[in-house]
């Protein structure tokens, strides 16, 4: 038992994403290929006084609930219910990660308080136990434990490694609000049934260009079925992703449901330039830099 736990829990930028058909229980199956990058959310896990509670900081902080609608508080239940000890902990969550801007940032929470109270309960939950649960809390959760470059299959939680080489790095352009992500997977299934979708992207030329290292290859390969439907609840995107790639990123793409928009560029030099222009041409609210892949939610030393 420790008396406090840190953990800091990594964005993830889809790289690839091929939606299928919506399946019985509501979910789409999915292909897709995640890498973590460095923006993070952090977790402090303290004992509690009963129960678990939570407090939110930071980047985006009014919009996160603080109550058992928070992913980390329902995480840090979970483990408790299954580990068999009393759910008693106080989360103080810090947001390096915008909300619902399509990075994942409830899923880092909830792997991170994962990762947290395991340490601080000493439950002692084995990896493969806790990527089970981390599934249970929502399809990207097992993405944000897991972290690097990876394949992610099923409703998005079933992970294999991706080989690949090299550090990437991405300029990121956020925009005013969020998008909810279950009206961008209705909004894509609206315009399959009207028609007029055209295939898009090849998992195979992603697989192959990070196994080369090559950020230009990968640049021109990333895709991502939800981006038509972001852009038509969000429009105003295609100013940024046009903006990106008019000062010279590599790749451009809305990074899972939006409405963050992810830009590759060649090197970390490129990136500040890119990002520096992107923030004086008023296409978006404001703009971060990463790079990745880095590792998936795990405690601070
Ligand atoms: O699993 P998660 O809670 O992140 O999913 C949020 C919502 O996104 C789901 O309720 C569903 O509407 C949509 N979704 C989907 N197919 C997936 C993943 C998410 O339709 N593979």
């Amino acid at each position: 038992m420790t008396p406090i736990a840190i953990v800091r829990a990594p964005a993830k930028i889809n790289l690839f994403l091929g939606c299928g058909e919506r399946r019985e229980d509501g979910f789409h199956e999915l292909t897709t290929v995640y890498q973590a990058v460095s923006l993070y959310d952090e977790l402090v896990a303290r004992p509690g006084s009963g129960d678990v509670t939570v407090e939110v900081r930071g980047e985006g902080a009014r919009a996160v609930p603080d109550d058992d609608d928070n992913l980390a508080v329902r995480a840090a239940r979970l483990l408790a219910a299954r580990a068999g000890v009393p759910a008693d902990v106080h989360l103080q969550l810090d947001k390096g990660i915008p909300v619902a801007g399509g990075l994942a940032g409830g899923s880092a929470d909830a792997a991170a308080a994962l990762v947290a109270c395991d340490a601080l309960w000493g439950t002692g939950v084995s990896r493969a136990d806790l990527l089970e649960l981390a599934a249970e809390l929502g399809s990207d959760v097992p993405f944000s434990l897991h972290g690097g470059t990876a394949l992610g299959t099923g409703r998005g939680e079933q992970l294999t490694e991706v080989l690949g080489h090299g550090q990437y790095h991405w300029v990121l352009a956020l925009a005013e609000g969020g998008l909810a992500t279950p009206t961008v997977y209705a909004e894509l299934d609206r315009m399959r049934a009207v028609g007029g979708l055209h295939p898009w992207g090849s998992l195979d030329r992603v697989l192959a260009a990070l196994r080369a290292g090559d950020a230009v290859a990968l640049g021109t390969a990333l895709s991502n079925d939800l981006q038509p439907a972001a852009l038509r609840l969000r429009p105003d995107l295609r100013r940024a992703l046009e903006a990106g790639r008019e000062l010279g990123a590599v790749g451009a793409v809305v990074s899972g449901s939006g409405p963050t928009v992810a830009f590759l560029v060649k090197t970390g030099a490129q990136a500040i330039d890119v990002a520096a222009a992107l923030a004086g041409m008023g296409v978006c609210r404001s703009v971060r830099r990463a790079h990745g892949p880095v590792h998936g939610a795990r405690l601070r030393d």
